[in-house]
């Protein structure tokens, strides 16, 4: 719990083709450290401070996607599953990486009680990591992710929304409710936030008649906390006749058209469902 806590000790990282400005501490071997450029081998992610022998290293290293099943594919995306208990060394990897953009803790050895899903860009060099989440096998708390992070170069672009999108839509699969694990950072509260309020609206604008906090639960596989907190949040419980209703009021109306809008020009990623080849792991 020190380790952890402890100040940024990375001064820059290089990743595929991308040099990456750490955010935070993450407890690569300390001789490493002291380099002025951590590379990581974008597909093994294994670590070298010494760029002659990470060279040597993408000679022989054959991986060219995530070690384990291509669950999802779709034109611009692959989602890959990978059990944290077969893929120990992998998994640690991707730990270490991702703690430099995490401020609170992560696990880095404990790997085995997780699954990761990994999605990735294709091109014609291979299957370059985006982001993931991490999710345990079992959740007592009903908890669908626990860790949770778009790879710096590829933020800010929508590829956050497809993640969590992914992780409701295998809580959909799983007959299941669920929730990220808590506390959330700013930047990934942020995102819940947004992809809820954007789930939940478009339900109601194509639900025709009334739709109850239950309904809205189960068709977007949020609980009925997150649902009935995001309604609280923007205004949208009101209460008429004797009886609380959910109404779409003018402003978030006009919020969904300005979303609507910035995604025309952006391009919105979108998740289809019938490219996901997955059942629960039993
Ligand atoms: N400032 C303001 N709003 C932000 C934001 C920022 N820096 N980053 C995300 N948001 C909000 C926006 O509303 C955004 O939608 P918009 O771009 O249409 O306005 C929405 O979140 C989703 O953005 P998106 O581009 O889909 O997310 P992302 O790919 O940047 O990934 C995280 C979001 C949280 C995964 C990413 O910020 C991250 O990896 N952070 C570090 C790790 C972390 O904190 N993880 C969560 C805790 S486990
Ligand atoms: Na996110």
């Amino acid at each position: 719990a020190h380790e952890i806590s402890r100040v940024r000790n990375l001064s820059r990282l290089q990743i595929g083709l991308y040099e990456l400005e750490p955010w935070y501490f993450s407890p690569y071997p300390p001789e490493l450290t002291s380099s002025p450029i951590l590379h990581i081998c974008e597909f093994c992610l294994s670590y070298f401070g010494c760029p002659t022998r990470f060279l040597r290293h993408r000679q022989k290293c054959d991986l060219f996607h995530p070690p384990g099943n291509e669950i999802y594919r779709d034109q611009a995306v692959s989602f890959f599953e990978i059990d944290g208990r077969r893929q120990r060394t992998w998994c640690r990897n991707l730990c270490l990486l991702s703690k430099c953009f995490l401020d609170h803790k992560t696990l880095y050895y404990d790997v085995d009680p997780f699954l990761f899903y990994c999605m990735c860009v294709r091109d014609d060099r291979g299957f370059h990591l985006v982001g993931y989440f991490s999710k345990e096998k079992e959740s007592a708390d009903g908890y669908n992710v626990a860790c949770i992070l778009t790879l710096p170069q590829y933020q800010r672009t929508g590829y956050g929304k497809l993640l969590i999108a992914f992780s409701y839509e295998l809580s959909k699969r799983e007959g299941k409710l669920g929730s990220p694990e808590k506390p959330l950072s700013d930047l990934g509260l942020l995102s819940y936030r947004a992809y809820w309020q954007d789930t939940i609206v478009d339900i109601l604008l194509e639900q025709k008649g009334e739709v109850t906090i239950d309904e809205l639960a189960n068709m977007s596989a949020m609980t009925t906390n997150d649902v009935i907190h995001t309604l609280q949040t923007l205004g949208m419980i009101r209460y008429y006749k004797g009886q609380h209703v959910i109404c779409l009021t003018d402003a978030i109306l006009a919020q969904k058209e300005k979303l609507k809008e910035r995604q025309r020009i952006k391009g919105k990623r979108v998740l289809d469902p019938s490219c996901l080849q997955w059942k629960p792991p039993v």
